[in-house]
């Protein structure tokens, strides 16, 4: 079924748009106390200076240097800043980047570097419709620093949960939390029947290349989770002595918990005998947040679902699930072809955490299924690959398998509360290590 194509923006709507990106960016780092960008909560990750010149690089090498071959202003912090890191995180092994410097450049000069991308990234716009290719070059290349600009604001929200409270400022306009019940989940069946992954490259405005090319799967009958798995439902399974007994865990993921001296989700934390969870900027018992999904690495959420006698959905499990109805008919979003909006999930910096499950019912799927859109990424058991005809946007980079399909990345769906509505569209696959906990991941389960 061909979808609808997404509008493309003329020039002023593009430079609104990396504007309005530009200030949520800049509000990101803001969050950051002075003195502190040097920083890094998440060995993983390189420090949040990094990101403040890898933004704008990446913008440049893409459209200033790579489409309109503009001569470089800062050759030098084009490449230092072309490319972060993603080690693996069991052997620490990482992919080719930029030798790290012994010092960084000083903030002076790397604000001096963006502003002057930014700059340059403005008067593109116009460059760029004048010497476009007829395949709409303009559109999907802006898209593509977007989404880029996107990406990184919810790595950098999620490094930013890792910062000590002292090292970071509160912004005055957060929302209010919200803390009431839970509605009750069940289990909701979904019978045999086909499900579309990724996209046609023709039908959509932009997608990433590890979208593409589309491919129709059978997906046998399975019964799934209305709702994902809360803080209080993995308490009890905490509480219960499960999350330490081997039986439950893959080896590997027992190796890495034990290495790691796991005893809770990363979020969570105890003193004396007393549970917390520890949010953005405050800390709450645990049973305050007892509503809210609990975030976990894949690692973690395959233990509960073996601990419960069910197991993590598939890829394809959650587009049958997301994308369909028992009329058998595709729809754009779980909940119809209506864009993205603040009733259908906590998604677009609605609300700046978590908020209760089941909190947005317009945002249900047409079996009933509920969240598969915001509030954390859905966790799947599918390994990260190329669907056929995959082929990758930087011809040059050889070490696209090597490093993501790797068979150590899975693939996350639908969306956190810190990612773009823009990123919100059934193609749009995100990927992670199953060791790896920072991210506002939640999940549910199924059965065959
Ligand atoms: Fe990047």
């Amino acid at each position: 079924m061909a979808l609808p194509l997404r509008r493309s923006v003329n020039n002023e709507g593009a430079r609104e748009k990396l504007n309005s990106a530009w200030s949520r960016t800049d509000e990101i780092f803001a969050i950051v106390a002075s003195g502190q960008l040097n920083a890094m909560p998440i060995v993983w990750r390189h420090p949040f200076i990094f990101y403040i010149g890898h933004l704008p690089a990446f913008s440049w090498n893409q459209i200033c240097g790579g489409i309109l071959k503009w001569k470089s202003f800062n050759p030098l912090f084009d490449d230092l800043f072309c490319r972060g890191i993603d080690p693996d995180v069991d052997t620490g092994e990482c992919h080719w980047h930029p030798e790290v410097p012994k010092e960084w450049p000083s903030l002076a000069e790397t604000f001096e570097y963006r502003d002057n991308v930014r700059g340059a990234l403005s008067e593109a716009v116009d460059a760029i419709g004048r010497s476009a290719s007829a395949d709409a070059q303009q559109g999907r290349a802006f898209q593509m620093v977007l989404e880029h600009e996107f990406m990184h604001q919810e790595t950098l929200m999620y490094m930013l949960q890792q910062l000590p409270f002292e090292q970071k400022r509160r912004p005055g306009f957060l929302p209010r939390y919200s803390f009431q019940q839970a509605p009750p989940s069940r289990d909701i069946a979904v019978p045999a029947g086909k499900a579309r992954l990724g996209a046609k490259f023709q039908d959509g405005f932009f997608g990433w290349d590890n979208e593409f090319e589309e491919v129709l799967v059978d997906v046998p009958a399975f019964t799934i989770d209305a709702l994902p798995v809360s803080n209080g439902r993995f308490f009890e399974f905490i509480d219960s002595g499960a999350y330490d007994q081997e039986v439950y865990w893959r080896p590997d993921d027992w190796r890495w918990k034990n290495l790691e001296k796991k005893y809770c989700p990363t979020f969570w934390l105890k003193r004396g005998g007393d549970w917390y969870y520890r949010a953005m900027f405050d800390i709450f018992p645990l049973e305050h947040v007892a509503s809210w999904p609990v975030y976990v690495s894949l690692a973690e959420a395959r233990a509960y679902a073996s601990w419960i006698g069910k197991r993590l959905p598939t890829e394809a499990e959650f587009h049958r699930a997301a994308y369909y109805g028992p009329d058998g008919r595709e729809s754009e979003y779980p909940w119809g072809n209506t864009p993205p909006a603040f009733q259908h999930g906590n998604f677009d910096f609605a609300a700046w955490s978590p908020v209760p499950i089941g909190s947005r019912p317009a945002g249900a799927s047409r079996w009933g299924v509920m969240e598969l859109a915001g509030n954390g990424w859905e966790l799947t058991d599918t390994a990260f690959a190329p669907f056929p005809k995959f082929s990758p946007y930087i011809k040059s980079y050889p070490d696209y398998s090597r490093d993501f399909f790797d068979g150590k990345h899975f693939v996350l769906k639908g969306a956190s509360w810190a990612t773009a509505a823009d990123l919100v569209r059934p193609g749009f696959r995100n990927w992670y290590q199953a060791h790896y906990p920072y991210v506002f991941a939640k999940f549910r389960c199924v059965k065959n």
